[in-house]
């Protein structure tokens, strides 16, 4: 096997089978082609991989990453799991919501204040029976994930703290090599091959898709948008994606001029909606019915967008969105919409 990619997708399949795993995603999720948005734009074919559908508390990317991380935490036999995250985390309401799944109890710490109008994500986090907790920065939530865990001790009770779990940039860049191998598939079902994957991502899901670009031959190419400006995008998404290499012994190397990635989406900052991705919400939503947000797929959408308006594609090219989730924000932002 070369760098130039050569591995089959039951070979890649094989490795992904060596990790331990459970299951917890709905998986293979439906590839839908947007042809009104398409149309509307003027712009290349858009299919949009709905992997916002994959079941467990409204869905989401980090479904595909729990399956992974959870697995690796139930070596321990956990019967708590706690976990510190943002406020409006999508990542901590499908944590419960898997943890539910496997019979598990979920304590949640999450940095900022109790709103007085409890919406989105922290809404469905207490629909799902959540021990939700709040730390004002994230040196206090580090010493209440360590105090809470002790007092499940005392009591009797097995923690494992979810932060400390190494898996988490791999589980997320494995999942979505996995995803990847699901498009090409769906898409060879009609007769085509992908040109472009677009994608909100911080390196960790973005890695994999990389991956998969690696050692399907390069005939397709990956391109992130990010939510935040935190990272050095290159560095992180390369150091995750041969982490992963190692892990699942794909014998590949990913250096970081190879990784597309931008931040001129963010906009005013992680967490704050934006005008280009508001837009990119609204016409997803009244050209195909399909619920972006504005913090994360919003403004993926808006990088996708102002490249199909610059003229990079061609009508016949045909370009992967991989809706990522992250949709019970729009309620927590419900003004943008009135
Ligand atoms: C909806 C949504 N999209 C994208 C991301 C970024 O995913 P990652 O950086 O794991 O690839 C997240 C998580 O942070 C998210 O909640």
């Amino acid at each position: 096997m070369s760098d130039a990619g050569k591995m089959s997708h039951q070979e890649i399949r094989e490795r992904i089978a060596t990790l331990p795993r459970l299951d917890i995603a709905l998986k293979n999720t439906p590839l839908e082609e947007a042809r009104n948005l398409s149309r509307m734009l003027g712009g290349p074919r858009i299919f949009v991989k709905r992997d916002d559908l994959t079941g467990v508390a409204l869905g989401g990317n980090k479904l595909r990453n729990l399956e992974f991380r959870l697995a690796h935490a139930m070596k321990d036999d956990p019967d708590t799991v706690i976990v510190g995250l943002d406020l409006q985390s999508n990542s901590a309401r499908q944590t419960v919501g898997a943890c539910n799944k496997l019979g598990l109890r979920t304590i949640l710490v999450l940095e900022g204040q109790k709103p007085n109008n409890v919406q989105g994500n922290l809404l469905v986090d207490y629909l799902l029976g959540a021990d939700v907790h709040f730390a004002a920065n994230s040196r206090a939530q580090r010493a209440m994930l360590d105090s809470l865990a002790e007092d499940v001790r005392a009591s009797g009770g097995r923690p494992h703290i979810l932060n400390d779990n190494p898996m988490f940039d791999v589980a997320s860049a494995v999942a979505y090599l996995e995803v990847t191998l699901e498009v090409v598939e769906q898409l060879d079902e009609r007769g085509l091959r992908p040109g472009y994957f677009y994608m909100s991502s911080s390196g960790k899901g973005s890695a994999g898709i990389l991956l998969a670009q690696k050692l399907l031959g390069d005939t397709f190419a990956m391109h992130a948008v990010c939510a935040t400006d935190e990272f050095h995008l290159p560095s992180r998404t390369a150091s995750i994606a041969n982490q992963t290499s190692a892990a699942l012994d794909l014998g590949i190397t990913v250096s970081e001029d190879e990784v597309i990635n931008t931040e001129a989406f963010v906009g005013n900052g992680y967490g704050v909606p934006s005008e280009a991705g508001d837009e990119a919400v609204r016409l997803f939503a009244r050209t195909e019915g399909i619920i972006l947000d504005p913090i994360y797929t919003g403004k993926a959408a808006a990088g996708l967008i102002a490249d199909i308006r610059a003229g990079r594609f061609s009508q016949e090219d045909v370009v992967v969105f991989v809706h990522t989730g992250g949709t019970p924000a729009i309620f927590t932002w419900n003004e943008l919409w009135l």
